[in-house]
């Protein structure tokens, strides 16, 4: 029995994915030959992640160097395709420019991009651990915390991001409960992490998206703890749809509010995170809840995947280097997150 934490497995020259669509159904596997399964898994959610969909698509450029009579050309139509699978996450680019270089250095393509792909999952793996370790610091006494979408073992290649902080501060004894929102319209934190919890014991209790407010009113948060999909030099954030909702109520409610990434997270190249590319999903994710209403015309709907939080509504960063606190400038920020990108 393959452990479904363990979600991205390589094995004898195959991919072995956890279908997340499946969850918390059923455990479903898909086994990867080749590139083109692993963008088509990305783009249907399959996997998903900002980490996780990173360390798939290097190991689709692995699958693209096993072919027959691959070339480094043939390669490098694989990079180009599995770029095209999400635009938002950061770490889908910087996993491919690993594998780019990768391949432009290699002697042997196949160990060189197999090499490449294992070193950027051990790396996730390790950096989760230590932002879970810096993450913990940030709990003085039992706390009540919030989380949004899914950040665990689930969107990265070891025990998560935001969600790897929770597990650890609640093994730590510094949490006494967990509320995750629900995610609409896909369902991430209703599907996923609440299927992560419970398998940890963590205690947690569902809300929907739109009840975080009176949550907060009741004094139950005492902290926000969300993922992030790509950084931009002065701290804005692109997360899941609806985490700009959740910091502008936990600046109303004066929470703390704080972003969990790697550094494999932060983009450099931008300035402000108006310049993020936000990816726009097919319609029928949200229609699909409301019984009857594909039977109803002339209306529209708007389905963007992700939201920016401006750097200013963010307390902190806990990355793997440690904690960056503002003001978050391109030289605080990346100086020290600096060198791991
Ligand atoms: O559309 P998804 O499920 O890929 O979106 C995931 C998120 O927004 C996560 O919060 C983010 O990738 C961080 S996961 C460690």
């Amino acid at each position: 029995m393959r452990d479904p934490l363990k979600h991205l497995q390589w094995e004898r020259g195959a991919l072995w994915l956890l279908d997340q669509r499946a969850l918390p159904g059923r455990i479903v596997w898909i086994r990867a030959r080749d590139a083109e399964t692993v963008a088509g898994a990305i783009e249907t959610l399959a996997v998903r992640g900002a980490p996780a969909i990173g360390i798939a698509a290097a190991y689709g450029v692995a699958l693209a160097a096993r072919e027959h009579g691959a070339t480094s050309r043939t390669v490098g139509a694989a990079i180009r395709r599995l770029a095209r699978t999400r635009p938002t996450g950061y770490n889908l680019f910087n996993a491919l420019a690993q594998m780019e270089a990768a391949v432009a250095s290699a002697h042997d393509l196949k160990s060189a991009t197999l090499d490449a792909a294992l070193r950027i999952h051990a790396n996730d793996e390790l950096d989760c651990d230590l932002m879970a370790a810096a993450g913990v610091t940030l709990f003085k006494r039992r706390e009540g915390v919030l989380t949004y979408c899914n950040t665990g073992a689930l969107a990265t290649g070891g025990i998560g991001t935001a969600l790897g902080v929770i597990k650890t501060a609640f093994a730590a004894k510094r949490i006494t409960e967990v509320f995750a929102c629900e995610t609409r319209p896909v369902g991430q934190g209703a599907r996923l992490t609440i299927w992560e919890c419970v398998r940890a014991g963590v205690p947690v209790t569902l809300i929907c998206d739109n009840m975080a407010a009176s949550l907060m009113t009741g004094g139950k948060v005492d902290r926000v703890l969300v993922g992030a999909d790509r950084i931009a030099r002065n701290g804005d954030t692109s997360n899941k749809i609806g985490t700009l909702s959740l910091a502008m109520l936990a600046r109303a409610y004066k929470i703390p509010f704080h972003v969990v990434a790697p550094t494999s997270t932060f983009d450099a190249s931008l300035a402000t995170g108006k310049q993020i590319k936000i990816e726009e999903r097919a319609a029928e994710e949200i229609t699909r809840a409301t019984r009857g209403l594909e039977r109803v015309r002339g209306y529209r709907v708007w389905n963007p995947a992700f939201d920016v939080t401006p750097g200013r509504l963010v307390t902190s960063f806990v990355t793997e280097q440690g904690i960056v606190r503002p003001p978050f400038t391109g030289r605080s920020l990346f100086n020290a997150t600096a060198g791991s990108n």
